[in-house]
């Protein structure tokens, strides 16, 4: 089983403390959202199973934390300040602000709504383009519109790569074929944002850009397709509601020869099964696009520089060939947040207890969920068993993330640590100070197994591995 619908997320997220509205006090700001305890935990996890899998168990990859405010001129040369836009488009009826090419997704904000552009009422007024990039200016200027300290808040961690090819070739002693990885917050003023953390002006990306020579690039972009499906049932996600897609000539970004993106079905509430499906991620072979934009040296047929700024040639040299070319990129993309919906859409699940009510499980894996072991006093009014709830709980911290908790009757309190996806509660009770042993219960199974307290770390600690 999975979630119905991102909306039960959405208050599953909110009552637990995964994720709330940002700026709620003052009324939100449009799609902005804050990771509370169990989100920051969670989205922590992801990004240390994606970093522990690329850049330490393989021995390619280096990683990187580059500047979300970079020199204008990276924008310039990467193509964003001319053709990172979308088409947007006004409803002179009803004053919606829709992306063209998207019109089918949206709905329309008049009553009764009808989706945009297919309701008979709407009347819509040429695309204009729209660049998505947010500005800033850097340092005290005098005029807000000053060009000179124009700068933007970056709208993929990629460029930050690129432009570090030869710092890390250089430092690293690396050979072709290598990647760089980087994880970080990027920005972009999205026209129709929303579906909770789906698409929001603010998220994070995990990016990886692996240089290669021209002729290895299209079988090391299939690897990148196949061994990232790996990753994401690793996280928990069934095959079922994963599927790949094979963007059209049409929709390539113009430094793409081919971007296969991997969908999940964020919304199995819609009849038609192509529609439930929406992306996750994209893994792109971007040619030698990039490093050949940043470089001073290419020239046109008329001997003028590509690249009037840049102070670096990023090209290659291949000691075995003696050649010098500019190595082709393979990039495979993923958000954090929608990485991180989908973990929470798919573990959801219900189960009903012996009385007919209907309890959440959320069914993590270990590796990812925010709390491993809850420790639970059966009595909180008997100092004894409360002392040894709390010893056992320092005892376990070091190897696995345990808290204590005793702020309700123990069906309250296994309820809440199933509902956040804890894989094991361990209940210390009256009997625990006669026999040294306390109760283990399993989030899924609700199988409960006595166990020794001097072999339960170990126990715990194999199970969770
Ligand atoms: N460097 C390539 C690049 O940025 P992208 O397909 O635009 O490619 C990669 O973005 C991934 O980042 C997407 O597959 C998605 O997971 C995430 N992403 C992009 N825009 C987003 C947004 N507005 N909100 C949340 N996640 C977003």
């Amino acid at each position: 089983m999975s979630a119905p619908n991102i909306e039960t997320i959405v208050s599953l997220s909110k009552r637990r403390g995964f994720v709330f509205p940002a700026s709620e006090i003052y009324g939100g700001l449009g799609s902005s959202w804050d990771y509370g305890s169990l989100g920051v935990e969670l989205a922590n996890n992801v990004k240390q199973s994606w970093w522990r899998w690329l850049v330490h168990e393989r021995d390619d990859i280096e990683g990187l934390d580059s500047s979300i405010i970079q020199n204008r001129q990276v924008w310039k040369y990467s193509g964003h300040e001319t053709t990172f836009s979308d088409p947007l488009v006004d409803c002179r009826a009803c004053k919606g602000r829709f992306r063209q090419d998207k019109l089918l997704d949206v709905t329309c904000p008049k009553e009764p709504s009808a989706n945009a552009g297919s309701g008979k009422e709407c009347d819509l007024t040429e695309p204009k383009q729209f660049n998505l990039m947010f500005k800033t200016t850097v340092g005290a200027v005098s005029a807000e519109d000053d060009e000179t300290a124009l700068a933007y808040l970056r709208p993929e961690t990629a460029q930050g790569i690129f432009i570090n090819f030869a710092n890390v070739l250089n430092t690293s002693r690396r050979k072709l074929p290598f990647g760089i990885a980087q994880i970080g917050k990027a920005f972009r003023n999205e026209v129709t944002p929303g579906n909770f953390i789906f698409r929001t002006r603010e998220f994070e990306q995990m990016e990886m850009e692996y240089f290669c020579r021209p002729e290895d690039a299209q079988k090391i972009h299939q690897e990148f397709i196949d061994e990232f499906q790996g990753w994401f049932h690793s996280l928990g996600i069934s095959a079922a509601n994963l599927k790949l897609y094979e963007q059209t000539k049409e929709e390539l970004a113009h430094y793409a020869e081919r971007t296969v993106d991997i969908l999940y079905r964020f919304f199995p509430e819609r009849d038609d099964e192509e529609k439930q499906f929406d992306e996750l991620m994209g893994i792109a072979n971007r040619k030698d696009f990039d490093l050949m934009a940043h470089s001073k040296k290419p020239e046109d047929a008329t001997g003028k520089r590509l690249n009037a700024d840049s102070t670096e040639d990023l090209s290659y040299f291949d000691e075995a060939t003696k050649q010098r070319f500019y190595p082709y990129v393979i990039e495979p993309a993923v958000g954090v947040n929608r990485t991180l919906l989908a973990i929470l859409m798919d573990a959801y699940t219900e189960k009903t207890n012996d009385k007919g009510e209907t309890r959440v499980i959320l069914k993590l894996t270990p590796e990812l969920a925010p709390i491993k072991v809850a420790v639970l006093p059966l009595a909180k009014n008997k100092p004894e068993i409360v002392a040894m709830a709390k010893d056992l709980k320092k005892q376990l911290l070091p190897a696995m993330r345990t808290v204590y908790d005793d702020t309700g009757g123990i069906g309250k309190l296994y309820a809440r640590q199933d509902e956040i996806g804890t894989p094991f509660c361990v209940t210390v009770d009256h009997e625990s100070l006669e026999d040294e042993a306390v109760t283990v219960r399993d989030r899924d199974t609700w199988d409960q197994e006595r166990i020794k307290i001097a072999e339960l770390k170990e126990h715990l600690r194999k199970k969770l591995d």
